[in-house]
């Protein structure tokens, strides 16, 4: 980021959703990226960085569904068949290509975490736990999230056991696909929370 204090970086993520008729997207990306700022404090030697990822984290929602797999194909991205069959879960690489391209955000930790705060991945860091978490307690839905207090419970413990109740939760209600991330941070959150 550099150029940009947490601030500044507010006030333009402000600008570009609310052109685009995304104010609920803007309150929902300052709610996660204050809250990630916040839980990094435990966890990360720069808790900024989390901040800037939840303020960027979902600002392709200025393209609808029916558009991400033309806007990604036209950005260049590759795409598992997981994401062509559910074009949702395309968002997440979307607005990490805005975040570099018209955010000029560069810190590939940073990126890391936006792409893969819809999935998480196999080789998560510690930033991308804590995004991925905050995007889960500072849903973008009315009322309370059904899986927050198990969420909380486990996130008293760690971040790997609150993301590893949040993904069994998911894979126990009706997800309607598994994308190949989510799949191994599965494989690999179990692997370290039983190997202990
Ligand atoms: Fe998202
Ligand atoms: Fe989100």
């Amino acid at each position: 980021m550099g150029t940009f204090d947490h601030n500044s970086l507010r006030n333009v993520v402000k600008k570009f959703l609310v052109e685009q008729n995304c104010l609920k997207t803007y309150d929902h990306c300052i709610s996660v990226g204050d809250y990630a700022y916040e839980l990094g404090k435990d966890y990360l030697d720069e808790p900024a960085k989390a901040r800037i990822a939840g303020y960027l984290h979902d600002i392709s929602a200025i393209y609808p569904n029916n558009q991400r797999i033309d806007v990604a194909k036209r950005m260049g991205l590759e795409l598992y068949k997981e994401e062509l069959a559910l074009p949702m879960i395309i968002h997440q690489k979307i607005s990490k290509a805005i975040a570099l391209n018209e955010f000029k955000v560069t810190d590939p930790a940073i990126l890391s975490a936006i792409e893969c705060h819809t999935t998480l991945k196999g080789d998560y860091s510690d930033l991308d736990l804590v995004v991925f978490i905050a995007d889960k307690i500072k849903w973008d839905q009315e009322g309370e999230p059904p899986y927050i207090v198990g969420l909380m419970t486990a996130l008293e413990n760690s971040l790997e056991e609150a993301a590893y109740y949040y993904i069994e939760y998911l894979l126990n209600h009706d997800i309607q696909v598994i994308h190949p991330w989510l799949n191994e941070a599965h494989v690999k959150l179990k692997k370290q929370l039983t190997s202990v």
